[in-house]
């Protein structure tokens, strides 16, 4: 998806800047061509030298050069690429890209230009989530900047929290996804995906209802990012306040029962996907509500079909690519492997759902990828960041496989 696409990669002054010559070297490798322009806050972090020598190409930095202007005027220089990255992107270059001010080669750079322009934040996290970065990220985002990360995790400042960079491999996914995109296309087209998420709502009687902690938010994201790659969607929502993803075909449900039946109707698919925190067990609901007399009522549970089981039996219908979750409050990967048997699915994204996690309901997941034959841990990511490397991971599956 990258090769030959020009690549206009403004290095702005971020500790990140550290990465960015991992990150030219993988676009290279992917046939992409890299031109740089480096900030002088840049610089103080990585060498034009170092930057030149692994983009094969000169690296521009001045506004007012005389030789550069001769040799590449600056509103060229703009123009001449399929895409303007700005990597690291400090709080204040976002500033600046939104005050439209223009007083470097970078910022000018980004002023004239008409190509898509991409930013990969980083800074600390009391900057980061300053309502006036936060404003400055809503305006960019109504302006069509499209935004990789940030994730969370160890600062270099020496806090913890959101404003890292995002990896290199993520990076070039989401430049991936976006040339796919305009090319109308993804590594996913012609694949049907099926998805569950949140939670199921068993009721007890008419008013009453047993529920739990799910949110949806990486379910609906999963759904998200595999339709981003191409996929043609449908999403079988429990109960939740997730917004239903663009681009998706959805069905809300409420029950364990429901969602299995919306399931079964869904198919056939390629690939399923058991995001949902499906109730275990559902109860002989009453018809009436249950009133408050002398004897506390009992309740009734009947064990809920496994959804994750049941798609997964072998079988000529079985989708090529069957992928669960695990909550788990303890023994994360001994349990998660045990359910991978123990449901015939192909894979399973392990989490952990304990108190303080923060999994149920936050916007950050740590999981590990449970499959036949590895485990892969990836370090604690935003929910859509799992959903867009799980996503990748899928196709790459596919392509290999279907
Ligand atoms: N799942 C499902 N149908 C169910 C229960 C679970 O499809 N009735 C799916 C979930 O969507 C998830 C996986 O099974 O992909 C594991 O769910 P989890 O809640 O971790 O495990 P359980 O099977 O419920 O087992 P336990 O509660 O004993 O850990």
């Amino acid at each position: 998806m990258l090769e030959n696409r020009r690549i206009l990669l403004i290095v702005s002054g971020g500790i990140a800047a550290v990465k960015v010559p991992d990150l030219i070297r993988r676009l290279r490798e992917r046939g992409a061509s890299v031109r740089c322009i480096l900030t002088k806050g840049g610089a103080q972090f990585v060498t034009p030298l170092t930057l030149a020598a692994l983009s094969g190409d000169k690296v521009y930095q001045d506004l007012f050069s005389l030789t550069e202007e001769a040799e590449m005027g600056h509103i060229r220089l703009s123009r001449e690429a399929d895409i303007v990255l700005v990597a690291p992107a400090t709080a204040d270059i976002m500033a600046k890209m939104v005050a439209g001010q223009a007083d470097d080669l970078a910022t000018t750079a980004l002023l004239a230009t008409d190509k898509p322009v991409m930013i990969a934040p980083s800074m600390n996290v009391m900057m980061w989530t300053h309502p006036a970065t936060q404003a400055n990220l809503q305006t960019l985002k109504t302006r069509e900047v499209k935004v990789v990360g940030p994730s969370a995790g160890d600062l270099a400042c020496g806090e913890v929290g959101n404003g890292r960079m995002a990896e290199v491999p993520d990076i070039i996914a989401a430049l991936s996804r976006f040339f796919q995109k305009s090319d109308g296309q993804g590594p996913l087209t012609g694949f049907r995906a099926l998805v569950t998420s949140g939670p199921t709502h068993e009721p007890i009687d008419p008013v009453r209802y047993i529920a739990n902690r799910s949110s949806g938010k990486q379910g609906h994201a999963v759904a998200a990012a595999l339709a981003e790659l191409g996929a043609s969607v449908t999403l079988i929502s429990g109960p939740t306040h997730e917004p239903d993803p663009g681009g998706v075909k959805v069905t809300h449900v409420e029950t364990a029962r429901q969602m299995m039946k919306a399931c079964a109707e869904a198919l056939p698919a390629e690939i399923v996907v058991c995001a949902a925190a499906v109730a275990d067990w559902s109860v002989n609901a009453k018809e009436q509500k249950l009133k408050k007399g002398v004897k506390t009522p009992a309740l009734n549970l009947t064990e809920s079909p496994d959804i994750l089981a049941t798609l997964s039996q072998p079988g000529p219908s079985r989708p090529g690519l069957v992928v669960g979750f695990a909550a788990e409050t303890e023994n994360l990967i001994e349990n998660a492997q045990l359910k991978r048997a123990k449901k015939n699915c192909d894979w399973v994204v392990a989490n952990d759902v304990s108190p303080g996690s923060d999994t149920f309901g936050g916007d950050s997941n740590t999981v590990h990828l449970v499959t036949a034959e590895s485990v892969e841990s990836w370090p604690r990511l935003r929910k859509r960041a799992v959903a867009e490397r799980l996503a990748e991971r899928i196709a790459a599956y596919a392509e290999r496989h279907f």
